[in-house]
């Protein structure tokens, strides 16, 4: 699922990773749905990808789908300090909301534009998003800078969580039922 403010970028990393162009045309997202296939690890994953709305109007429909999805790309646009800012909110509010085996990545989209109007600088972004605990990438839906890498690297995260979160031994009880025992 890919959330944050309105015109980041979402919906053309989508399409540039699904249909390999560059959709740059701005139509603001309602609620959409995209399915495809990977290999990730040697295993051929099918992929749905949610497109959310960076609009108010549409975020009920889309937080009542945080508790649903494996993982999570929060988008800024590193040209609007702004959509930064409201990552760090956005983020608090999916961390109650989500799964404990679903992961978060955090995406500063944009990155052709040139350094005079970007507003957002690596290092802080890097920074914040080691304080959230989230890997962070840098993107380019216009030049396909780092999408695959992104959308890669997520589908691994989650693979890797699920499997540590879901991958608790077991024992059978007196009565022989399987019980899990959760390490502390
Ligand atoms: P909402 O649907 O309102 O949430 O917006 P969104 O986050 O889906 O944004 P969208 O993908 O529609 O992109 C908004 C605008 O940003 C587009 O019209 C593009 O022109 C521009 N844009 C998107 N990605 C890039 C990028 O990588 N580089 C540059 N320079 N512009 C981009």
């Amino acid at each position: 699922m890919l959330m944050g403010a309105a015109g980041v970028g979402k919906t053309c990393i989508i399409k540039r990773w699904i249909e390999r162009r560059y959709f740059g045309e701005y139509i603001p997202t309602k609620f959409q749905k995209e399915t495809t296939e990977v290999a990730v690890k040697g295993k051929n994953c099918k992929v749905e990808i949610l497109d959310t709305a960076g609009l108010s109007a549409y975020w009920s429909l889309r937080d009542s789908f945080v508790r649903t999805v494996d993982g999570i790309m929060l988008v800024f646009s590193l040209n609007d300090v702004e959509s930064f800012e409201y990552l760090t909110t956005l983020h608090e509010q999916v961390s109650r909301g989500m799964r404990e085996d679903s992961t978060i990545i955090i995406i500063g989209n944009k990155e052709d534009l040139p350094e005079d109007v970007r507003s957002v600088n690596y290092h802080l972004a890097q920074e914040t998003a080691n304080k959230l605990g989230a890997e962070y990438r840098e993107t380019s839906a216009m030049t396909g800078f780092q999408i695959d890498d992104a959308f890669l690297k997520l589908i691994e995260l989650c693979m890797d969580k699920r499997i540590a979160v879901n991958d608790v031994p077991t024992k059978k009880t007196k009565k022989g039922k399987i019980t899990q025992c959760r390490q502390q």
